[in-house]
């Protein structure tokens, strides 16, 4: 035997089972935007690397060492996109989407990261992403977390996930804010963990993510942002948590809620889980007015969240009470070689009507048909030989259930198996 493979590092094969569930959550998200009136737009895995670099940050973990960056056969330099927003809106620029219109968004499909793997945090791992572009309000900012919401109780997870909100205030006020914050730091950097440490210089605010308990202990006296910021994002965080309140959509106020890129201003979000270990944020977002302008635009608010598919996925397993559809209901034995026509035909008028039937082939003793009807997870067995195909009937045997087997007629044949 020659030499096998495994798949790179933190990049996942979803086998069946979890192939069909992802599906499954990835339909009902795509269905719940689309009620909201997003529209969909698809965008390439590979985009200029200064799309990400002058968007997410030059001094975030992701720009400073997690992208996959390439040189291109040309010379230029190329990366896997490692999220959307930024090449969302490098398409409407191009594509002159966003001139003087609103616009709701969505795209989904896989975003790359050199980060160290764990259950819920992989190298290739699967979005689903919202923006709305050229709204100012906090209706909007509501609006996308009554998308996430609702999403959740449609799933039946909302109970495992908690909405955290903050406030960055606009550029001007986190400037301010980031220099007091290193002001009160600097003269306690050697108390500090190492990774807090080299953030003092390039990110500051990222220090109050960190995950050490003797950095937290520290941070207790640190100034908070909203004391930095100015009346106008006051009142829009004011506006946003009335609209919520309104909702009977339940938050929690985290100030300390900073978000890993550099584009956000005023409204930060996470919808987080503790059922998940380490990896709890869910689906996360925020507004991010100066970025557009920042891409070579005019300037123009947006705001819009990520939803991490994959854990989304894990917790709909842990959490949800729900039974996922697009499995097998049915698996079609085949008695003798002549009758192949015959069961072809009838799987494919039961297939028409929506059940989704397996046939067998390849042949074989019944006993060992019966065994991969069984072990193909389906509910029921049809079973098609020479009397039933005289008498235009099919003999169904019901794989989950101690029910005896019964022979009908077609007429009737679908009724019973959907019912
Ligand atoms: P983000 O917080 O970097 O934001 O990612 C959003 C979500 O993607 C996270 O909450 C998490 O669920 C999932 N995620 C991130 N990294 C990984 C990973 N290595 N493995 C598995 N899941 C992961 C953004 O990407 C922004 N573009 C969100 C946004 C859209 N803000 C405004 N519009």
């Amino acid at each position: 035997m020659g030499k096998t493979f495994q798949s790179v590092r933190g990049m996942r094969d979803l086998l069946p089972d979890e192939a069909r569930r992802t599906r499954w959550v990835e339909r009902r998200a795509q269905s719940v935007l689309a009620s909201f009136g997003y529209d969909e737009i698809r965008l390439p895995l590979l985009e200029s690397t200064e799309v990400f670099s002058r968007s997410v940050g030059e001094s975030t973990d992701i720009v400073e060492k997690e992208m996959y960056t390439l040189e291109d056969r040309d010379g230029g330099s190329i990366t896997l996109r490692p999220e959307g927003t930024a090449s969302c809106i490098r398409a409407c620029l191009e594509h002159g989407l966003i001139h003087n219109q609103p616009q709701r968004l969505w795209y989904a499909g896989p975003m790359f990261r050199y980060e160290r793997p764990q259950k819920g945090r992989y190298r290739q791992f699967d979005q689903i992403g919202a923006e709305a572009f050229g709204m100012a309000g906090p209706d909007v900012d509501a609006e996308l977390l009554q998308l996430g919401d609702h999403l959740f109780r449609d799933l039946g997870v909302r109970a495992a996930v908690r909405l955290e909100i903050n406030t960055l205030g606009s550029s001007a006020d986190r400037t301010a804010y980031r220099e007091a914050l290193v002001d009160f730091l600097t003269p306690l950097r050697e108390r500090l963990d190492a990774d807090s440490q080299r953030r003092l210089e390039r990110n500051p605010m990222r220090i109050l993510d960190s995950k050490n308990p003797e950095t937290q202990a520290l941070l207790k006296g640190a100034p908070s942002v909203s004391d930095f910021i100015d009346n106008e994002s006051r009142a829009h965080y004011e506006g946003l948590k009335s609209l919520l309140t309104a909702l009977e959509i339940d938050f929690v106020e985290n100030p300390r809620l900073v978000r890993g890129l550099d584009y956000y201003t005023h409204t930060v979000f996470e919808w987080v889980t503790d059922a998940l270990g380490a990896q709890g944020a869910i689906c996360a977002g925020g507004r991010y007015d100066g970025l557009i302008e920042q891409l070579g635009g005019k300037p123009t608010p947006g705001a819009g969240f990520a939803i991490g598919l994959d854990r989304l996925v894990l917790l709909v397993e842990h959490a949800a009470n729900v039974a996922v559809p697009g499995g097998l209901d049915g698996y079609c034995v085949v008695l003798e070689e002549r009758f192949t026509a015959d069961a072809m035909r009838l799987v494919d008028v039961l297939r028409q009507a929506g059940l989704n039937i397996r046939l067998h082939a390849g042949g074989g003793k019944i006993k060992a048909q019966m065994k991969r009807a069984d072990a193909s997870g389906a509910r029921f067995a049809i079973i098609l030989g020479e009397e039933e195909i005289a008498r235009n009937s099919a003999t169904v045997k019901w794989l989950r259930e101690d029910v005896p087997q019964e022979t009908l007629g077609r007429g009737d044949l679908v009724a019973r198996l959907k019912g």
